[in-house]
């Protein structure tokens, strides 16, 4: 029997419990053995819950129990998740989980310690003495984060084992379903921001602090990982440039139905001429591109390879049960390879990204006041550009630019004030 033990009774931990019961007899079938939860791990108490009967709220009795095999880390946050998985791996057991922020900051080095290859870490040594690490060598195990991003896409895996062929350049995706959610509505039924947000919450899709969806901060984590693995050295999320979706308007949206497009929170990074790019930002997408028809709380993830060339990966992005479906996939994993490490590295060396003042695409312009009194100022400034008026968006109009780097766009805007904002088209 494999015993696991969840480390939290939120949304996903609650759903890993709801998919392990559900498909206990397939899921064991899988394994070829029985999956057992020994322990759920909550602060809170679950009166009525069967739960109860597997909770406990103090986590050295998961990590002294020699029978937990894998730790199901569903915790969310950084703190206390990163120091129970540390200590869970260096105990020896697997872990599985969908925490992107814990695997955005550490999941390198808890990959290293998984695959037991930890000595570089002088914080770790100093701390646990080489006696633990060697522990973590001999055992050789996993630590999988398939959940981390895209929900319930599989696509963490296809990065590690089958686009193994390619030199990846380019992979950029709607990876947050709660702003994937928001936009659409707002699009579709030129609906309230707030409302649309708090309809997201109530459905379980968002962060228990929504900033972390509408700043882009989630999107932008996931996009972390997913470059690092693709290009084979370590992104650091700080340095991704992270524009939101709050300054996103009804209005905007109005501009991008009239040029048949829509807005998407798109995270993209690129290879172009030997040098990358990584952003996160609302851009407008048009009918050409598979991200177009991408709504509601889809998550999508378009991967460019240059022996594959395009393939794209679609799903559900958020939410209980397809998430929790991509952690009990990676208990299933774990559980046939209780004993073999079977994720490939990712490798400590640093990926230098390209300033983002360098990066170059059109973009929409809002111009306050009557084009045709404004047609000599924007002439001025940006040459001959096309215009775009919306009939239910008074005083106003747009402009479509040519490709601009951000800092030639910058330096134009400054010369003209009365521009209200700008939107980029999808490189
Ligand atoms: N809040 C996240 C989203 C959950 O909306 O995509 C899944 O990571």
């Amino acid at each position: 029997m494999i015993q696991i033990a969840v480390l939290g009774y939120g949304t996903v931990g609650s759903g890993v419990v709801e998919v392990i019961n559900t498909n206990h007899e397939s899921i064991n079938k899988r394994v070829g053995q029985e999956v057992n939860i020994k322990y759920v791990l909550d602060l809170r108490d679950f009166p009525g819950d069967p739960v109860e009967k597997v909770l406990v709220h103090d986590y050295e009795t998961i990590i002294n129990d020699p029978e937990v095999d894998i730790v199901v880390e569903v915790m969310g946050g950084v703190e206390p998740a990163y120091t129970f998985v540390k200590k869970a791996l260096l105990a020896g057991k697997n872990v599985c989980t969908s925490n992107k922020a814990l695997v955005a900051k550490h999941g390198r080095e808890l990959m290293d310690i998984a695959k037991g290859v930890c000595t570089s870490n002088k914080e770790l040594v100093a701390r646990h003495g080489l006696e633990l690490l060697k522990i973590a060598e001999e055992k050789n195990i996993n630590y999988m984060f398939e959940a981390s991003c895209g929900g319930g896409i599989p696509i963490i895996r296809p990065l590690h084992s089958s686009l193994t062929a390619d030199e990846i350049d380019e992979i950029s995706g709607i990876l947050n379903g709660t702003t994937n959610y928001i936009l659409s509505k707002m699009q579709a039924e030129n609906a309230d921001f707030e409302e649309v947000l708090k309809e997201a919450q109530e459905k379980g899709y968002a962060e228990r602090n929504p900033e972390a969806d509408v700043e882009g901060y989630d999107a932008c984590r996931k996009i972390a990982i997913l470059s690092s693995l693709a290009f084979g050295n370590h992104v650091n999320y700080e340095e991704i440039y992270t524009e939101g979706i709050t300054k996103i308007t009804v209005e905007d949206m109005k501009y991008a139905s009239a040029l048949g497009m829509s807005i998407k929170l798109l995270a993209t990074s690129k290879k172009e001429n030997d040098k990358f790019y990584a952003m996160v930002s609302p851009v407008l997408v048009g009918t050409d591109s598979p991200l177009y028809s991408v709504n509601d709380v889809f998550n999508a993830i378009f991967v460019h390879g240059n022996v594959l060339g395009d393939a794209m990966f679609y799903g559900s992005g958020a939410g209980k049960l397809p998430t929790a479906s991509a952690v009990v996939g990676d208990v299933v994993d774990c559980a046939k390879h209780l004993h073999e490490n079977v994720m490939t590295s990712w490798n400590s060396e640093k990926l230098d990204l390209m300033d983002i003042k360098e990066v170059v695409h059109p973009f929409l312009v809002r111009v306050k006041g009557k084009k045709a009194e404004m047609a000599d100022a924007v002439k001025a400034v940006f040459g001959e550009v096309k215009t775009i008026s919306v009939p239910d968006v008074e005083g106003e109009f747009a402009i479509i630019t040519g490709p601009l780097s951000e800092a030639e766009y910058e330096a134009k805007a400054a010369k003209l004030p009365e521009i209200i904002s700008r939107i980029r088209f999808k490189a």
